[in-house]
């Protein structure tokens, strides 16, 4: 049976792309936040998307250093996660409050967050319209890193006995990718 889903929750069919944290930097000050909506836009050279509310305190980082990393964060960085994307680093610093730690990117001045399994060094490709009208960013990925134990040859192993991306349902609930197989 196909049932119809309510237009305010179909977002939630595409919702579960890993969920992400954006982190970035200006003028000596750092943040991050939690992000589900990110997905890739290109290969060469490679682009991605992602909704950074105007709201949001690591947006005006962004406005003012045309950068931000991307960290991809396992289930152990779920509370974490959600510590970053529901307090703002306006009022006060996340890093203290998430337990999430920064370290230098290679590229960029944004940091990057431990103990995640890839991480994306991205410069915004300025699309004002979009980015006022949308909040959409475009952005090149100038470096990109995984750990080994998750990612190998290009692929994620998603092995039983490896950490795993985390998806984001709603309402405080995500899932884990579940094994990998091959057609
Ligand atoms: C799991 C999760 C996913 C989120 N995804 C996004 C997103 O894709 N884009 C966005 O602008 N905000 C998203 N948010 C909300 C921001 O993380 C939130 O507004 C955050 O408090 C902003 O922090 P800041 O003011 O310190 O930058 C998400 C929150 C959670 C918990």
């Amino acid at each position: 049976m196909r049932l119809p889903v309510e237009l305010a929750h179909a977002y939630r069919l595409l919702n579960h792309g890993p969920t992400t944290l954006i982190s970035a930097a200006h003028g000596g000050v750092q943040n991050v936040m939690a992000a589900a909506w990110v997905m890739p836009l290109d290969f060469e050279p490679p682009k991605v998307l992602a909704v950074i509310d105007k709201q949001s305190f690591t947006r005006s980082l962004i406005d003012a250093s045309g950068e931000f990393a991307l960290s991809l964060p396992s289930r152990e960085l779920a509370a974490a996660t959600v510590n970053a994307g529901s307090s703002s680093g306006r009022d006060g610093d996340k890093f203290a409050s998430s337990g999430l730690q920064p370290f230098k990117a290679q590229e960029i001045a944004a940091p990057l967050i431990d103990g995640c399994l890839a991480w994306l060094e991205c410069r915004v490709i300025a699309e004002p319209a979009n980015q006022q009208r949308y909040d959409l960013f475009i952005a090149e990925v100038v470096a990109a890193w995984a750990d080994s134990s998750v990612f190998a040859d290009g692929h994620w192993l998603m092995a039983p006995d490896t950490r795993h991306t985390i998806h984001y349902v709603a309402g405080g609930r995500f899932f884990e990718t579940g094994a990998a197989f091959d057609v």
